[in-house]
């Protein structure tokens, strides 16, 4: 039954937002209203879930997106608005052409309504009402409802033409192996086609502050006196991150060994060099670095370099190599780790990512 006050609460809605249209609406909704109030006593109305995948249909039932404006005012201005309205021309097959794109074949909702208002211009409100009441007819009618459909399938109706043909398409061919599929998001979590309060990329809220809406710990991290300058506007999450899912972990964008999602913008960290940092290279910048905020300047996992360092380079014996890469060489006898000029490795050992002129980084 909600459902179909929601769709009430729509109509009136469309009618008070459109008012060329809304006598006919004014009309059909009194109809509604009337059907609706007979079903609802005579307890036959079921909704008319069409939340099930539906099998292809014949091009004889898609009727083109020309009518709908006349009772849909408010989608249909705001559709011409959007990028979407681009599939509206063209030689797409005919169910990736404009509203039928993504809600489905229209013929039998058209004809059905279109029926009813004309039964109601003839005065005929009698003859509209009984046609309302055919809970068969009304459900045969019924368009692909987003708010009715379970998450992977409002997805997969985007994807196929997402995933596909369309503009960056290899943007989302991970989509399904991402946590944000795997945690029940669909697209319409972060776009929405019709009314989106900005309208780059149909997004619901901006970046970061769409992302915090989930990830309030991250908000926490960027809010920490060393930070990418994310919250600043510097930079967005999705330079690091693709949320549409990736190959890596952590849904870090594109890379082989875990850091090009850094080195896109710090190109000179990365070398190749002929003195390599073992570390970078093997483990990645999150062995020194934390990516998101720190308290420690240069975001570094310490908050004193010489313990960072000693981490790895620790002269206590016995501290096993097992990976051969995890553990460096100790320090030489005459670095006094207690004396104060020692603190601070990187003075000396500057080059601290790789070096082309000295094996210790200096
Ligand atoms: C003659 C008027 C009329 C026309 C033309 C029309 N619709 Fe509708 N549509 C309605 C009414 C009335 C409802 C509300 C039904 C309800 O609440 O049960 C509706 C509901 C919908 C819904 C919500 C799902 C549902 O079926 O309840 C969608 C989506 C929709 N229409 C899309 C379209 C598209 C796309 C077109 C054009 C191809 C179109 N409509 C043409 C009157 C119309
Ligand atoms: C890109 C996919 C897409 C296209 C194209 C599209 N819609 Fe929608 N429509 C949606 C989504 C998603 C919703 C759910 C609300 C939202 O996210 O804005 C929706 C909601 C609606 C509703 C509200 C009723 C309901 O319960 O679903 C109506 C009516 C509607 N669309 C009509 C239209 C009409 C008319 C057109 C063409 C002018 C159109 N849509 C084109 C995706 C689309
Ligand atoms: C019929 C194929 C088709 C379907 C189905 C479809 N899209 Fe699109 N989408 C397109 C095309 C074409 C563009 C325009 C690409 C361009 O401008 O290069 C687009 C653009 C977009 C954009 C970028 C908008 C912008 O302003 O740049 C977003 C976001 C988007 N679609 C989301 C969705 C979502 C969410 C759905 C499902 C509710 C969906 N699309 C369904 C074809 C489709
Ligand atoms: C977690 C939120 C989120 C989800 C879920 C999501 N998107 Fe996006 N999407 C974004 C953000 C943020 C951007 C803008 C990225 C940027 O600014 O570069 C974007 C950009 C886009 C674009 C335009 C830029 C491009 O990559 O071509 C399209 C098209 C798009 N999304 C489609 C989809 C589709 C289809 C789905 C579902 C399969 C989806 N999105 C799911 C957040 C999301
Ligand atoms: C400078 C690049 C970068 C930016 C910008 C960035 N991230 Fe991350 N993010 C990472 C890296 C790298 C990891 C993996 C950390 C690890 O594996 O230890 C990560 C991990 C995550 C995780 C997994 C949990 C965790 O904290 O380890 C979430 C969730 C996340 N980021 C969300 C976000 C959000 C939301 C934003 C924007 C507000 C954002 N990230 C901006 C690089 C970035
Ligand atoms: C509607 C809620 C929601 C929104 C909005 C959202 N996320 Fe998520 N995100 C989740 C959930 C749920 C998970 C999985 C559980 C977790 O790791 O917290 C997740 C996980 C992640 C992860 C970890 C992925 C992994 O492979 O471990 C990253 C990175 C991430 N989100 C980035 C983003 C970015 C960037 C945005 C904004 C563009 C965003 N999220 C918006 C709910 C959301
Ligand atoms: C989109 C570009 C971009 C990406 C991707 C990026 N950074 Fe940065 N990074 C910057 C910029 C710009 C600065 C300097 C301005 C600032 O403070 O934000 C910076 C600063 C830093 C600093 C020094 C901070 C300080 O306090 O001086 C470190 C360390 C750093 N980034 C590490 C990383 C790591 C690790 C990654 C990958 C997880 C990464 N960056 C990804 C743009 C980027
Ligand atoms: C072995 C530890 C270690 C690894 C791994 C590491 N860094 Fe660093 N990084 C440091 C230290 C220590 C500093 C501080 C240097 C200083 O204070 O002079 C630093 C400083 C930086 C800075 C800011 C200062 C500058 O020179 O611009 C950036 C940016 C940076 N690192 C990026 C990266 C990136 C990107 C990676 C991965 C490719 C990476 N780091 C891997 C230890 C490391
Ligand atoms: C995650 C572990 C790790 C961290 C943290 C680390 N290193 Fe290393 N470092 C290594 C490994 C592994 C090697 C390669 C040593 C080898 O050949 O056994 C290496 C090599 C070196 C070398 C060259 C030694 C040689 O004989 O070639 C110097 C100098 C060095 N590191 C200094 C530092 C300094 C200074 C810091 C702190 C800013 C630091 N390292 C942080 C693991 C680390
Ligand atoms: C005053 C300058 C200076 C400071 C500060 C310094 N080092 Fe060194 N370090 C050197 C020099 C010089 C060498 C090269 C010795 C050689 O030529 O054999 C060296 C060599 C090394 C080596 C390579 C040892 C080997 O046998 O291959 C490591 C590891 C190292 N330092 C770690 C550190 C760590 C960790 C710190 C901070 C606690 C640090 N250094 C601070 C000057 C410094």
């Amino acid at each position: 039954m909600r459902t179909l006050k929601v769709g009430l609460v729509i109509v009136f809605c469309l009618a008070a937002l459109t008012p060329a249209i809304s006598t006919r609406v004014a009309a059909l909704t009194t109809t509604l209203a009337q059907g609706k109030a007979s079903q609802e006593k005579s307890g036959k109305a079921k909704d008319a879930g069409q939340s099930k995948q539906t099998p292809p249909a014949p091009a004889s039932q898609f009727v083109g997106s020309e009518s709908c404006a006349e009772c849909h005012g408010a989608e249909a201005t705001h559709y011409a608005l959007t990028a979407h309205s681009k599939t509206r021309l063209g030689n797409g097959p005919v169910d990736q052409r404009g509203c039928e794109a993504c809600h489905g074949p229209a013929k039998g909702h058209v004809d059905f309504y279109l029926q009813i208002q004309k039964l109601n211009e003839a005065g005929k409100e009698d003859e509209a009402t009984t046609l309302m009441n055919d809970a068969a007819k009304a459900a045969a009618a019924k368009m692909l409802s987003f708010k009715e459909m379970a998450p992977a399938e409002a997805s997969a109706t985007c994807l196929k033409c997402h995933e596909g043909s369309q503009g960056r398409s290899e943007e989302r061919f991970n989509f399904r192996r991402s946590e944000h599929f795997r945690h029940g998001l669909s697209c319409n979590d972060c776009h929405s086609s019709h009314e989106p309060k900005r309208t780059e990329f149909l997004l619901k809220a901006t970046e970061p502050n769409m992302c915090y809406q989930c990830h309030a710990d991250q908000k926490a991290s960027f809010a920490k006196p060393f930070h990418h300058k994310v919250p600043e506007g510097g930079m967005k999450c999705s330079d690091c991150h693709n949320q549409h899912g990736s190959f890596t972990s952590k849904s870090l964008r594109n890379s082989a060994g875990g850091d090009s999602a850094c080195v896109k913008c710090h190109a000179d960290k990365q070398g190749p060099f002929i003195y390599e940092h073992a570390p970078v290279k093997v483990e990645g910048c999150q062995a020194c670095h934390t990516p998101h905020g720190s308290t420690n300047a240069k975001l570094l996992t310490r908050n004193i370099v010489k313990f960072l360092c000693l981490e790895c380079h620790s002269n206590t014996p016995g501290i096993p190599d097992t990976d051969g890469t995890g553990v460096g060489v100790g320090t030489p006898s005459f670095h006094d780790i207690n004396n104060p000029r020692y603190a601070n490795c990187t003075t000396c050992h500057f080059e601290i990512h790789g070096s082309n002129k000295d094996p210790f980084f200096r």
